[in-house]
């Protein structure tokens, strides 16, 4: 199979780290990804805050509820973007592009809600990102405490969900 369809299929959440930080290299080179993925009207509109420092980590992991594993990870990227009408679109498709260069890196990812959370604004002002932009997503990192993790899990079938010409 082709290496990238291969690499989308393989990847998945990963919220157990062991105690191992990523290279500086390897976070830029997910960062560098991340900016090739589309905009809408090519705007880019987005600004990505790499955090490793633990106090850091963890402050970030007591405010996002479902994300108390960020305290484990070695590092996170916070995912921000200026208000602009597509903004959802375009910082979802840039955290996509995170997952799946960090799994390409070997490095274990999990998407961590942003926008709609009560805590987006703290984040903001934790990481001193300016009021104006919103926080799209918090992608935990770090390399898997399980071996294997990469398997699938269960997804719906091509059947039940593709549909020719009509639904
Ligand atoms: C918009 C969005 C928000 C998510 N928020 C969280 C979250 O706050 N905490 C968490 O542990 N996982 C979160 N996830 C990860 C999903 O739980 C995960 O992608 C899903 O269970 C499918 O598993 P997979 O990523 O291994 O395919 C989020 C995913 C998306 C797309």
């Amino acid at each position: 199979m082709n290496r990238l369809l291969k690499l989308l299929k393989v990847r998945r959440s990963i919220r157990q780290y062991i105690n191992k930080s990523i290279p500086k290299e390897k976070l830029q080179e997910i960062i560098d990804a991340a900016r090739f993925a589309p905009t809408a009207r090519n705007l880019q509109p987005w600004e990505f805050v790499v955090v490793t420092d633990k106090l850091k980590l963890n402050l970030l992991a007591q405010l996002a509820e479902n994300g108390r594993f960020i305290a484990q990870a070695a590092a996170c990227i916070a995912v921000f973007s200026a208000d602009t009408k597509y903004f959802l679109e375009d910082g979802s498709a840039a955290t996509c592009n995170i997952l799946l260069a960090a799994t390409a890196l070997g490095i274990g990812s999990c998407w961590v809600a942003g926008d709609k959370k009560p805590y987006a604004v703290q984040v903001g002002g934790l990481l001193n990102v300016p009021t104006r932009m919103k926080l799209v997503s918090i992608v935990a990192l770090g390399y898997p405490k399980v071996r294997n993790v990469f398997k699938p899990v269960p997804k719906r079938e091509l059947i039940d969900i593709l549909h020719w010409e009509e639904f």
